[in-house]
């Protein structure tokens, strides 16, 4: 029996209700740790994501997925947790089916679409033969995240609902949303098509690049319909953040503070801190 759920009953009970759900990336055990114990701290699901760059560092997806699974175990998890594959290919979707990811990306954007719509067909029939839930993508996520470098195209309605009609069970659609920090000059959401394509159908959405984006868009974006948040270089900064104030103030020189389990240590609670800040704005119920 796996110890994950599927995301389809939580990303719909969200939709519905009108909060979201934050999806985070885990880049290692420090981040798998600091999501864990945010989500068991605030008794709520979570999703944790790994990306094909991130797992490759690792290791591979087996490897993670068993280092969230054993620290599920050691840490005593309650709460439901979704592993889950952020923006995978063909091959690494198929491969988390076969790995007991409990869901899975399989990101297409960069492909014509009607080859984006006939690959979506396929995962999501595998997928669903095992109870695994998928998310697709329509239109694209602008900046640069493991190479995968999108160009920020908004997401067409009709190919929503095209892609919805499929059956997958979230869909990613670019909104003028970026991965990374936002430039200066960024517009902010586009809300006219956000509402455009919640109206034309039920399917959870879900906002990647939510890092950096404005507290009041986000609040505004999930009364609309977005359902999953994605969080990635949020974690990032405040990891970093904290670990430059510590060794920026010689803990690191001060007897044993270069021992990893002390020098990462604060950004390990930055962490924590974030991702239950983020689960505040999302306004995600407690696990009844
Ligand atoms: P950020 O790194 O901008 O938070 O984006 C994360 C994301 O969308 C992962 O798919």
């Amino acid at each position: 029996m796996s110890v994950f759920v599927n995301g389809n009953a939580i990303f719909n009970a969200a939709r519905q209700g009108h909060y979201a759900v934050g999806a985070f990336n885990t880049n290692n055990l420090e981040w798998t740790r600091a999501i864990l114990k945010a989500a068991q701290e605030t008794n709520t699901p979570v999703l944790i994501q790994v990306s094909m760059g991130a797992a490759k560092y690792m290791g591979d997806y087996k490897l993670v997925k068993k280092l969230v699974e054993e620290e599920m175990r050691v840490m005593n998890i309650t709460v439901p947790v979704i592993m889950h594959l952020d923006h995978g290919n063909y091959e690494a979707a198929k491969e988390c089916i076969e790995a007991g990811y409990s869901s899975v990306m399989f990101d297409g954007h960069d492909l014509p679409f009607e080859e984006n719509l006939e690959k979506t067909a396929e995962i999501v029939k595998l997928a669903h033969a095992k109870g695994i839930s998928v998310e697709a993508e329509v239109g694209s996520i602008g900046g640069e995240e493991d190479g995968i470098v999108g160009e920020g195209e908004l997401a067409s309605v009709e190919e929503a609902k095209q892609i919805a009609a499929l059956g997958v069970d979230y869909l990613a659609c670019g909104i003028g949303n970026i991965h990374g920090p936002y430039p200066e000059n960024w517009k902010g959401l586009h809300f006219d098509r956000l509402q455009e394509i919640a109206d034309a159908i039920d399917t959870p959405l879900v906002l990647h690049g939510g890092s950096g984006i404005p507290q009041e868009q986000i609040e505004k974006a999930i009364k609309m319909g977005i359902s999953k948040v994605n969080i990635n270089t949020e974690n990032q900064l405040a990891f970093a953040a904290a670990t430059r104030k510590y060794i920026e103030a010689g803990k690191d020189q001060e007897g044993k503070g270069y021992d990893p389990r002390k020098l990462l240590a604060p950004g390990s609670e930055a962490i924590v801190d974030t991702v239950k800040e983020i689960i505040g704005w999302l306004g995600t119920p407690e696990v009844k």
